[in-house]
């Protein structure tokens, strides 16, 4: 008799051309991390902001900005595509500055994260020019090669870190964009790299910005923790020097962490174009294609930014809680790296993560021997930290780290 299990296993099989996947190894160090008894044990590895206490509470505005929207809010009645463009424009403003930033050609909407508002990019990059490639920085965020490969942008990549010595390889930036063809793209962290933490100054902002403009290339920014560096401003100011310098640009915005609403799935994509007929191609775009992907894009979390943005004192008490969390990460980052000097790079880095010089048998044995946790690469989430441990941590790495390079 034939069985349903070889029935489904039959050439026929809708899914026989699937293969097993890798497991992200991520949650299977969240598992392990779970499962060690150790009382000290220490998680660097999920990329989420953490208190003191090792706790993502949700932000008092948030909490507040919910109550209104409980009581305010009387449908549920469909956004339409671009989803909710209140929340689109505000968002803008705080990205690109008022009207943003002086560009009136521009297509812009709400996306299901950061993540969403990548995926759209991608796919309006394969509809408007195909073939073009995109430069990726070695390393960055692992999910934007899989979302660039998926959507068919051929993908070059460059030498973004030097890990030893814990410095942008800007060298290897100017020189990518030499090789680069007219029309590429150029993915860049907006600020707070993901995985290094080690930004681009100002100036050389505006330098690239400048070349960008003159060779014809396209920036394509990644803004996911804005705020959470130097300052909401501060942390704008690479997206903003192309303003005044590229006739077209993408800007991919996340709300998943400077407003703690990771799982409500918050975002929006920016496209700042040439002309208004640009603009409106892209626009009309942009909705075709989400309304494929998602229809529309989840409403609450652009709700409660759209809520906290509105409103002067629920934006002031956003802003303070936002300094809270930008002070721990600095406060934390100063404190490793006055430890010892092999580490005194990381003071000037930013954000939420950085790469340390650890082989990955150094991440496994500090994995074995002291239930520290965190990727095989060497990324460290820098709120898994905590004041009192930080000095115990630089004890246990010192004598791991790499040679610098020279
Ligand atoms: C660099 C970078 N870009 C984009 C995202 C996407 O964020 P989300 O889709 O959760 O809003 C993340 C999240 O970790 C990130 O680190």
């Amino acid at each position: 008799m034939t069985t349903i299990a070889a029935i489904s296993a039959s050439p026929s099989s809708p899914f026989a051309g699937l293969h097993h996947q890798p497991g992200d190894a991520l949650l299977s160090l969240i598992a392990s991390y779970a499962a060690d008894p150790r009382s000290d044990k220490m998680d660097l590895g999920v990329g989420i902001y953490r208190d003191e206490q090792g706790n993502t509470p949700v932000l008092q505005s948030v909490k507040l900005a919910e109550q209104q929207l409980m009581q305010e809010q009387g449908t549920k009645s469909y956004l339409g595509a671009e989803g909710n463009k209140a929340y689109v424009a505000l968002l803008g403003d705080l990205v690109f500055g008022p009207d943003m930033g002086g560009r009136p050609f521009h297509a812009a909407l709400q996306t299901p994260g950061g993540t969403g508002a990548l995926c759209m990019g991608a796919e309006l990059i394969v509809r408007g020019s195909p073939g073009r490639s995109i430069w990726l920085g070695e390393p960055t965020w692992p999910n934007h090669a899989p979302i660039f490969q998926k959507a068919g942008v051929p993908i070059e990549r460059y030498d973004y870190y030097d890990v030893a010595g814990m410095t942008v390889r800007y060298d290897a930036l100017l020189q990518a964009m030499e090789c680069a063809q007219p029309g590429d793209i150029f993915l860049l962290h907006g600020c707070c790299h993901n995985p290094t933490g080690a930004d681009l100054s100002p100036a050389q902002w505006q330098e690239i910005a400048g070349i960008m403009g003159a060779r014809g290339l396209v920036p394509f920014v990644d803004l996911a923790y804005q705020g959470l560096g130097d300052g909401l401003e501060e942390d704008a100011a690479g997206v903003r020097a192309f303003l005044n310098a590229v006739p077209q640009a993408i800007v991919a915005v996340s709300c998943s962490k400077n407003f703690g609403l990771y799982r409500e799935r918050t975002g929006a994509l920016y496209v700042i174009a040439d002309a208004a007929d640009e603009a409106a191609r892209c626009l009309e775009n942009l909705i075709s294609l989400s309304r494929v992907f998602w229809s529309m894009p989840p409403d609450h979390g652009a709700a409660v930014v759209a809520a906290i943005l509105a409103d002067p004192s629920l934006t002031a008490l956003w802003q303070t809680e936002l300094a809270d969390m930008r002070q721990r990460l600095n406060g934390l980052r100063a404190q490793l790296a006055a430890t010892h000097p092999a580490l005194a790079p990381l003071a000037s880095q930013r954000g939420m993560f950085a790469t340390l010089p650890l082989s990955p048998e150094a991440v496994g044995s500090l994995r074995e021997r002291f239930g520290v946790y965190m990727p095989l690469s060497g990324r460290i989430n820098i709120a898994g930290l905590r004041a009192e441990t930080v000095s115990h941590f630089a004890e246990l790495i010192l004598p791991l780290l790499s040679r610098r390079s020279a």
